[in-house]
Formats: C-alpha cells, sequence, structure tokens
C-alpha cells in the first residue's frame, strides 16, 4: 500500500492507538488525516496538531459513520484506508450480569461499527480498483483471556466479519489487516489524554509485555507498506499462543481455566476504567 498521498479515516483517533496512528499517517505523507472520535473536542486537537480534519462521531450510528465518510471525501477526496480502530471494555472480569443495553451498546461500537465503516468505504474502492481496512481488534479475539464477556464477544465477532471481508472482496482489490494487539499504554490502562508520547508504559503486570501505542502504529505501516498482512499481531507471544489454540484446543481451554484461575488468586484483573463515556450520541 502507497500510503503518501492517501486519504486516511482514524476511528478513535483521539487517544492512544487511534492517535498514534493518525500521528504516524500524517508523518508519512498522507494527503488527508481524518480523526474520528465521540471525543470532538479532543479529535480536533488531534487533527489539528497533524494538520488533518478532526470530526466528532459516535461509530456505533451507521449514519454517522457516512456522515464521516462523505465529509472526508468532500474535503480530500475518496478514501484510501479506513481505520476501525474506535473501541471500548466492558469491566473485566465481568460476569454473566450485563444488562441488555450494555450488550447492544458495545455490540454497537467494537462489532457493527466495522460494518457501517465497510458499507460507506468499499463500494467505491472496489470501484477504484482497491482500498485498504484497518481494522483495530484485539489478542482476545485469538486468544480469549481475562477480558470480560462483551469485549471477548465482539472482538471475536469483528475478527470473522473482517475475514469474510478479505475472503468475498480480496480478489477486487480490497486489503483487510485485523490489528490483535495485547496490552497497549493507552486510555484503556489509564494513560492521560495530554500524553506527549515521552511517559513510559507501566511495568508489565499480569497482563503480560505493555507496549506503546506509537511502536504500534510503527508497526502497522510497516506492515501495511509491507507484505499487507491480514494478521498484525504485535506481541509475538499472542501469534504462538493462538497456534498453540488451534493445534490442542481442549487443552488450551484447561491450561487457560488455570492460568486465569492463577491470575485471579494472584491480583485481581481490573480494567482501569475507560476514558470516555461510552453512552451514544444521539
Ligand atoms: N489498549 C490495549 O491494550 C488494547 C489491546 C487490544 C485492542 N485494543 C483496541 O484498540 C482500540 C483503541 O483503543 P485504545 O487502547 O487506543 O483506547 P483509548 O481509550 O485510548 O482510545 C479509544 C478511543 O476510542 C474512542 N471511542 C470510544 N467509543 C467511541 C465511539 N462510539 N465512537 C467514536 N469513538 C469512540 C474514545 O473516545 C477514545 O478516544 C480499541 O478498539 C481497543 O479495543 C486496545
Amino acid at each position: 500500500m502507497e500510503l503518501r498521498d492517501a486519504v486516511v479515516i482514524v476511528t478513535g483517533g483521539a487517544s492512544g492507538i487511534g492517535r498514534a496512528l493518525a500521528e504516524a499517517f500524517a508523518a508519512r505523507g498522507a494527503r488527508g488525516v481524518v480523526v474520528a472520535d465521540l471525543d470532538g473536542e479532543w479529535a480536533e486537537r488531534v487533527a489539528a496538531r497533524i494538520g488533518g480534519l478532526g470530526v466528532r462521531c459516535d461509530v456505533g450510528d451507521p449514519a454517522q459513520i457516512r456522515a464521516l465518510v462523505d465529509v472526508a471525501v468532500a474535503t480530500y477526496g475518496p478514501v484510501d484506508v479506513f481505520c476501525s480502530n474506535a473501541g471500548y471494555s466492558d469491566p473485566a472480569p465481568g460476569g454473566l450480569d450485563g444488562s441488555p443495553d450494555d450488550y447492544r451498546r458495545i455490540t454497537d461500537v467494537n462489532l457493527l461499527a466495522h460494518v457501517w465503516a465497510a458499507q460507506a468505504v468499499v463500494p467505491s474502492m472496489l470501484e477504484r480498483g482497491g482500498g485498504y481496512l484497518l481494522q483495530t481488534i484485539s489478542s482476545a479475539a485469538l486468544i480469549t483471556g481475562p477480558s470480560a464477556p462483551g469485549y471477548t464477544l465482539t472482538k471475536h465477532g469483528a475478527l470473522g466479519y473482517a475475514e469474510w471481508l478479505a475472503l468475498n472482496y480480496g480478489e477486487r482489490g480490497l486489503r483487510v489487516s485485523c490489528l490483535c494487539p495485547n496490552a497497549v499504554y493507552t486510555g484503556m490502562f489509564g494513560r492521560p489524554m495530554d500524553s506527549d508520547g515521552s511517559d513510559a508504559p507501566p511495568p508489565n503486570g499480569p497482563l503480560g509485555e505493555v507496549l506503546l501505542p506509537e511502536d504500534v502504529a510503527a508497526q502497522v505501516l510497516a506492515a501495511m507498506e509491507g507484505d499487507e498482512p491480514f494478521l498484525i499481531t504485535p506481541h509475538e507471544r499472542v501469534r504462538e499462543s493462538f497456534r498453540r489454540k488451534a493445534e490442542d484446543y481442549d487443552g488450551w481451554i484447561v491450561r487457560t481455566r488455570a492460568r486465569l484461575a492463577r491470575m485471579r488468586a494472584q491480583a485481581p484483573i481490573e480494567m482501569p476504567p475507560s476514558t470516555v463515556t461510552t453512552e451514544p450520541v444521539t
């Protein structure tokens, strides 16, 4: 993928991985970078820093995704790269009690947003001979771990939808990559919105190695400009665990159950509260 002169949309671009991606695309010479986020003020701040366009958008609403694509096209021209990155986690470890509204909301944001984005950009990408969808998913889609149930189910669904897109449109020029990291030091892990990028990630905890979003973004751009792989796993051990799971699914369930019990006994896994509201924007 040639990123110089590309028109790129990044959702969840006000913070964390999305912000690092937006900054990296701009630094690579993208013609237009649209920073979309539920937090419109921070989307505009990030966009102003990189010479892009900030847009307030709730990705859980298909009409707002269509409007986002329309404004991107009107400002910069047809979209070459759509990074469907926005997402949040329900509190881990969670239980069986989530309300219907909780489950509907996380499904709208973490899963269906990928569908609305594809509906909004893929037809025009195919007409122009190709385009790129970068789906920020999670290692939780490959190797279920201590994540909460809503997060787990939506990330698994997002991976399945990305496979479906790659299988059905890959031959017509659509490229699809799924970014599946483990722990990354972002708002999800309490990183302040106004971080200038110089702060170190917290020491590795029960979730293992914690990467900086800037390093993850650099890996993503290298992959997009290189082999364009379907799966991007910045933490090496994720791919290894995924391989072992595929080789022996039942053994993996037994081993992981025991590992989670040990982790919970040592230190309860608490996902820091997300820095964002998860209420829909109406
Ligand atoms: N941080 C990690 O360890 C980690 C690991 C695996 C996957 N991920 C995934 O990475 C993606 C980015 O998360 P992050 O870690 O950078 O967290 P973050 O909280 O720093 O950034 C998420 C951004 O998404 C925005 N957002 C949330 N709901 C939205 C909505 N409905 N519409 C538009 N924007 C919305 C937030 O305002 C925020 O700016 C998420 O999909 C997350 O699931 C994160």
